[in-house]
């Protein structure tokens, strides 16, 4: 069985992804990690996030075993990813390992942007999380802050915004739900509803 979930920033797909990956006794790969570590390689030795062939490289390297998103979380991580997000040769490098990984048994639950569209278009499940921008810059907000980082719920709005539009504007594998995909608006839904739904959707479809 294969999970695939997608959605903007924010929009709570991490948090589900985890907890329908242990309910479902499936593995997890949160892919927005794989662009994050990229860029954070790149920021870290200050090579350019515009050299494709850089960048290429550094995600040859990558292990998938040792992404941590406490380390990778940092506002500017998010910011660099989705700038080096856009190069194509780099994308067909990291679905080529998300697509490994979501092969092995027993199966995978994967959080992303284009897990339903490109990663995983034969997903057993595709759900697209969606939740209105200010409430989703309130939930970046207080992860960030209770991280000990400093986060002002203006500019993580506008940075929120900014990112959607980069992220659903670029030519290659754009933020989009499936045609197949379940929409879930978790506006209006704290973690337990949103994950309850989202189970019954799971179930609903294994049904079938
Ligand atoms: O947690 P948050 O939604 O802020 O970010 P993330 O999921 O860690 O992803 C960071 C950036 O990586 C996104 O803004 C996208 O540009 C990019 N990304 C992508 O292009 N495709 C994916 N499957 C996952 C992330």
């Amino acid at each position: 069985m294969i999970i695939a979930i997608d959605g903007p920033a924010a929009s709570g797909k991490g948090t589900l992804a985890r907890r329908l990956a242990a309910h479902f006794g499936l593995r997890h790969l949160d892919t927005g990690l794989t662009y994050r570590a990229v860029a954070a390689a790149l920021l870290a030795r200050g090579l350019p996030l515009g050299d494709e062939a850089v960048a290429i490289a550094t995600a040859r390297n990558l292990d998938l075993t040792r992404l941590d998103r406490d380390v990778l979380s940092a506002h500017e991580i998010g910011e660099a990813a989705s700038r080096i997000a856009v190069l194509p040769g780099l994308r067909r490098e990291l679905v080529a390992l998300q697509k490994r990984f979501a092969e092995q048994p027993p199966g995978a639950v994967l959080d992303g942007r284009d897990i339903g569209t490109v990663v995983c278009p034969d997903a057993t499940v595709k759900l697209f999380c969606t939740a209105s921008p200010e409430v989703r810059a309130r939930r970046r907000t207080a992860e960030l802050q209770s991280k000990g980082g400093e986060a002002a719920y203006d500019k993580v709005l506008d940075d929120l915004r900014r990112r959607d539009a980069r992220d659903a504007g670029r030519d290659v594998a754009p933020l989009k739900p499936a045609d197949d995909a379940h929409l879930l608006d978790t506006s209006e839904m704290d973690i337990e509803t949103a994950f309850k739904a989202a189970v019954d959707i799971v179930d609903g479809v294994r049904a079938d």
